[in-house]
């Protein structure tokens, strides 16, 4: 049976979809789908968008590797955060910060278990760390953080930017760039950003598009000509879509 959910088009891979690490990799994927379609897809746009950087970046095919399922896993441990909060259109109280928050560490705590995830896991627990030592859940800093996560954080950010959601309009890759070379030095890591930056927006914007339709979702522009015409009814056929 084909996987529900495989990476290799992104993608590295060092073996065939069957082999138990792939197979895992899709078990994770679909339950993640499951539990929040919108989290998946967003978890596989940055493994493409990681992977540019990474291959950018000069990193060799196991780091390459490494990089591909640790940035594909990032997210696995909301799987445990209430549906309540991760369906949340407004700004979260504080107790429900706490509850997201502990997503990374679950995340870590289900890539290390898995013997050929758990070069991933520290991607996975790492991805919130600010480069300036702001970040959770340990408030590591610079290079301590591992680089995997500092990719991860990048993109994880420019996704976020440039997505549609039901409560805002999504910026364009040009000022999603503005914003990423804003915080280079406090959130993210300079040599990270120069590389980001270093790739025009128009090609990440082509890359966007491909991951898009190669998961058969609406294209942002499709999703907010629906919305002007009807914001409310837009909304709610974007929440099924995701
Ligand atoms: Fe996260």
């Amino acid at each position: 049976m084909k996987p529900t959910c495989h990476i290799a088009d992104a993608v590295i891979g060092d073996g065939p979809a069957d082999s138990p690490v792939e197979s895992t990799l899709s078990a994770l994927g679909a339950a993640l789908k499951a539990r929040d379609a919108g989290t998946h897809a967003h978890s596989q746009r940055l493994t493409s968008y990681a992977l540019a950087l990474g291959r950018l970046l000069g990193l060799p095919r196991t780091e390459l590797l490494t990089l591909e399922r640790g940035v594909f896993l990032h997210d696995i441990g909301k799987t445990y955060v209430s549906e309540g909060i991760l369906r949340k259109s407004g700004p979260l109280s504080r107790t429900e910060w706490v509850e997201m928050r502990l997503h990374s560490a679950i995340g870590y705590g289900i890539a290390s278990s898995i013997p050929g995830l758990r070069a991933a896991a520290p991607i996975v627990l790492a991805h919130h760390e600010w480069y300036d030592g702001t970040g959770y859940p340990r408030g590591l800093k610079g290079s301590d953080i591992p680089l995997g996560a500092r990719i991860c954080s990048v993109v994880d950010t420019v996704d976020a930017l440039t997505s549609v959601r039901p409560y805002r309009f999504p910026l364009s890759m040009v000022k999603a760039c503005d914003q990423v070379w804003s915080e280079s030095g406090t959130h993210f890591d300079p040599l990270v950003v120069d590389a980001f930056l270093a790739i025009p927006p128009a090609e990440w914007e082509q890359l966007q598009s491909s991951i898009t339709r190669r998961l058969r979702l609406p294209q942002p522009e499709q999703v907010l000509s629906v919305r002007g015409r009807s914001s409310r009814r837009a909304c709610t056929a974007f929440r099924r879509t995701f």
